[in-house]
């Protein structure tokens, strides 16, 4: 696979995120609303670009020329955010990106962001997201809110990751890759 790097959002995104919006599965596992038109999600994409919130760092993820997802950083508490990652449109998981994107947003929010602690939340029923935030080595915190996933109901698990525990690990898998 490419490098993947994050990079922040350009109005040129804004027609490209829109369209993921006709795709049905896309917008049913990712919770986007399904009752828009192609210019209703063109519009609030304009404005979620023009207008960045405080407390919400939306970055595209970017994979060779093509942008194939997207990263968030929420909250405004010192220290931690909250992480979500996104790959669009459907046709495209299954296929490491999301893990990729995921990682991405660990390496940026430790390197770049300088935080100490990463959270993030999957639906128990969300397997791939639940796989990710495991496959990160984020350690699980407990039970979140009750709520649907596909129509059936389901349960936010919580994570957390520390700096601290993120560069043993780094350490780690690389002494086992060879390296010093
Ligand atoms: C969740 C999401 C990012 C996963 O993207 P993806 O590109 O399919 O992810 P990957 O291909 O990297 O798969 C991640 C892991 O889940 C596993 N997986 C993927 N799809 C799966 C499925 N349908 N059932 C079971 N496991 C699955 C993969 O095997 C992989 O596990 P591994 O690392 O042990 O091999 C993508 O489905 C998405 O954008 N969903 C909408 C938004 C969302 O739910 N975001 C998460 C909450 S913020």
């Amino acid at each position: 696979m490419d490098e993947l790097r994050l990079r922040p959002l350009r109005p040129a995104d804004g027609p490209g995120f829109a369209a993921w919006g006709l795709d049905r599965r896309f917008c049913e596992v990712a919770g986007w609303r399904l009752d828009r038109s192609l210019a209703g999600h063109e519009a609030h994409w304009r404005w979620v670009i023009a207008e960045p919130k405080a407390d919400h760092l939306r970055l595209a993820a970017v994979l060779g020329e093509e942008v194939v997802g997207y990263v968030d950083f929420a909250g405004s508490e010192v220290g931690w955010r909250e992480l979500g990652y996104v790959v669009g449109p459907s046709a495209r998981w299954g296929r490491g990106v999301g893990g990729a994107v995921a990682r991405a947003g660990v390496e940026y929010g430790f390197g770049v962001l300088a935080l100490r602690e990463i959270r993030a939340e999957a639906l128990d029923a969300n397997v791939a997201s639940v796989r990710i935030l495991q496959s990160l080595g984020m350690t699980e915190t407990g039970r979140g809110e009750d709520d649907s996933f596909l129509g059936e109901p389901s349960f936010y698990r919580r994570f957390r990751l520390s700096k601290a525990s993120a560069d043993g690990t780094y350490a780690r898998v690389h002494k086992l890759a060879g390296g010093v």
